[in-house]
């Protein structure tokens, strides 16, 4: 089978120690070209991955024609302008996440990919891992009795001055960058969209990042809540919480390419030992990712995070900013 060609704007650390080595895993595509605002950047990132042709400029490798997808992993407020740009060259595009800092963009987003027909995704790699799946199902198929409340925390501690995280000015700040994953997961979960949020934001005050947040969802059948920082002890964690069962997700968001991943089932015991243990096989949640995206872009199935839930998660991520902002209760 002939493998789709990818090409990378910039030798952003995300895709340097992830997900390029993921697409090289991939059964349908292959990393083909990367570009960097430095031609040596580019050659030395080529050099490292295997990579054929390596570019100084965004802009050379979104001219070469052999380049069909495109990953985007540029800092959060050069998403939206190079996304365009690439898919006004003719490529479907990868974005990372968040694909935007404004609904309103992805709604021209949207119709953009609609009047082109190319295919476009923002990076929600979880979306794809298996144990995600399994949780949804479970969640919807009622094996945990009624489904009521999910439950998510997701840290890291990152003072930095220099990360694009901690730069206000290009879209730092823990809600736009980890938030998402518990607002995304939630909303898979539910299969339901929230209503209302209410949200407490502590902002750094050197840097001006929202860095402590918490965070209250009402979803039309239940509660979801999560705290989200970048500076606190790293930790990750989601639970599911229905009528007649606990779900309990080890590693939600960064589950590793080489070790298998855990569900804990409880029915109400106190103990850990008495959980039912669900393991998965090994997999790399970035090549699961790369791999549905080529079989959307040839038309061999639906897309899995298609833009309107991009659009969904952001109108719930500026909900929140919202109501860190009034104190009060915001609709979605
Ligand atoms: N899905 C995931 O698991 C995951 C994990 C981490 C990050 N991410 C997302 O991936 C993106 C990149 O994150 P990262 O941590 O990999 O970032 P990073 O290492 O700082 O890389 C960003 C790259 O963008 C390029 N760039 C262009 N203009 C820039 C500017 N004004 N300031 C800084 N860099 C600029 C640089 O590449 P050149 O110098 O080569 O041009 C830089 O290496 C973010 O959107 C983040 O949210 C996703």
């Amino acid at each position: 089978m002939k493998k789709v060609k990818w090409g990378v704007l910039s030798t952003a650390n995300i895709g340097m120690k992830k997900v390029l080595p993921a697409i090289n895993k991939s059964e349908n595509g292959e990393v083909f070209a990367i570009a960097s605002r430095n031609l040596e950047s580019a050659e030395q990132a080529a050099a490292e991955l295997n990579i054929p042709r390596a570019y100084g400029s965004y802009e050379e490798l979104l001219a070469d024609p052999d380049v069909e997808a495109i990953y985007n992993p540029l800092p959060n407020h050069m998403h939206i302008e190079w996304t365009v740009k690439a898919m006004e060259a003719g490529k479907h595009v990868l974005c990372e996440k968040p694909i935007s800092l404004d609904s309103r963009e992805i709604e021209d987003l949207i119709k953009l990919r609609d009047k082109t027909g190319l295919t476009v995704s923002e990076a929600f790699m979880v979306r794809y891992h298996p144990q995600w799946l399994k949780a949804r199902e479970m969640a919807q198929g009622g094996e945990l009795g009624e489904l009521r409340n999910v439950q998510g925390f997701f840290s890291y501690y990152n003072v930095d001055k220099n990360n694009i995280r901690n730069r206000k000015d290009i879209g730092g700040g823990a809600i736009l960058d980890i938030g998402c994953y518990p607002v995304t997961t939630s909303r898979f979960i539910f299969g339901e969209e929230p209503v209302k949020v209410a949200s407490l934001l502590e902002y750094d005050p050197e840097t001006g990042i929202d860095r402590l947040c918490s965070v209250m969802m009402q979803f039309p059948s239940g509660q979801a809540s999560f705290s989200v920082s970048t500076q606190l002890i790293p930790y990750q964690r989601m639970q599911i919480f229905g009528t007649k069962g606990r779900l309990e997700v080890e590693i939600p968001f960064n589950a590793p390419p080489d070790k298998s991943c855990r569900l804990f089932l409880s029915r109400g015991e106190f103990y850990r030992e008495e959980h039912k243990l669900m393991d998965f096989p090994v997999c790399d949640q970035y090549t699961l990712q790369a791999e549905s995206f080529v079989r959307t872009l040839k038309g061999e199935q639906e897309n899995h995070v298609p833009l309107e839930d991009a659009l969904q998660n952001m109108k719930v991520l500026e909900a929140i900013f919202r109501s860190g902002e009034s104190g009060r209760w915001e609709d979605v």
